[in-house]
């Protein structure tokens, strides 16, 4: 693995969340909560990465992620760069190394990469320049970690900060999502009380993703009585044929309806990292209701990432 410190214990790239500590989580999730206003333009532009560049490099769609980076960095004073493959010389086969290192001999000195392949971010990492940094913006199956802190700062916001009391049930696509793996990580280091996770057998990974989690196929007892239910989007990009029969049995056997909800706890929360296929994982009645977070979390988003871009950069 990558070093992601350097040798002052500074943290230097964010490549995943396995590994960080409960106060390197907590010292993320604490600054992001400290900075919703300025997060939110409520407050002045800072001026902490005032002369710093950062590249966006996506080599896979997004509209959370990516934007909520361009503005993280803006409004801590940051130049940005969006790098966009489908328009650039990685359509004539330029790699993504040697695209990293044309953007750092132009000054670029923070990278936010998306790639669909597992690995990509550490390996651009492993590779950059001394004083670059690499933030991975999801890569293949493998980590989202910046969803994982929005998410966790969205159930603290809710649910507080002891998650010792919290049963959290995750539920759908858990083999192709990088979010489930971060999320699933951050959780566990958070020490949430309970983790279940439901989805249909070909869709729940049989490594040790799932290592302590409570696991089922049959989503209304899995929700009986839970906080928090994180539903994840079918990854249809990464699926292999046929691991779905279809659509709408999906829905029938895994789509969050509000009927199903009320199994849950009275107050608990519904988050969905998005995008949402609404009336496949999730109905719009749920989606758009009360007790939905999807909104907060695409909010916390540029929270986090101003902490993480601060915590890195500044
Ligand atoms: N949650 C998330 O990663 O969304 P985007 O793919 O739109 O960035």
């Amino acid at each position: 693995m990558t070093q992601a410190f350097d040798a002052d214990g500074r943290m230097r790239h964010l490549l995943t969340l396995d590994g960080l500590s409960r106060e390197q989580l907590c010292a993320l999730l604490d600054r992001a909560g400290n900075i919703r206003d300025a997060a939110m333009g409520r407050t002045q532009k800072r001026s902490t990465l005032c002369g710093t560049t950062i590249c966006t490099l996506f080599f896979e769609p997004s509209t959370r992620t990516r934007s909520s980076f361009q503005i993280a960095a803006q409004r801590l004073g940051a130049d940005v760069v969006n790098f966009d493959a489908s328009s650039s010389s990685a359509r004539k086969g330029e790699t993504a190394l040697d695209t990293l290192k044309n953007l750092e001999a132009m000054g670029v000195r923070g990278f936010v990469v998306r790639h669909p392949e597992d690995g990509a971010a550490e390996m651009l990492a492993a590779y950059a320049g001394e004083g670059t940094t690499v933030i991975n913006a999801g890569d293949g199956r493998q980590s989202h970690p910046t969803q994982g802190l929005l998410d966790m700062l969205t159930l603290r916001q809710s649910k507080g900060p002891d998650f010792s009391r919290l049963k959290v049930l995750m539920v759908g696509d858990v083999r192709h999502s990088r979010v489930a793996r971060s999320d699933l990580q951050a959780l566990r280091t958070l020490g949430a009380g309970e983790i279940r996770v439901c989805g249909p057998a070909p869709l729940l990974p049989d490594d040790d993703t799932l290592a302590g989690c409570v696991t089922g196929e049959d989503f209304d007892s899995m929700l009986e009585g839970v906080d928090a239910v994180m539903m994840l989007r079918l990854q249809r990009e990464r699926m292999e044929e046929g691991l779905v029969a279809s659509l709408e049995d999906y829905h029938r056997a895994f789509g969050l309806t509000a009927a199903r909800l009320r199994r849950a706890a009275p107050d608990a929360v519904v988050l969905h990292p998005g995008p949402v296929n609404r009336g496949v994982e999730i109905t719009e009645e749920v989606v758009d209701g009360p007790q939905s977070l999807v909104l907060r979390q695409v909010s916390n988003g540029v929270a986090i990432r101003m902490a993480v871009l601060e915590a890195l950069l500044g």
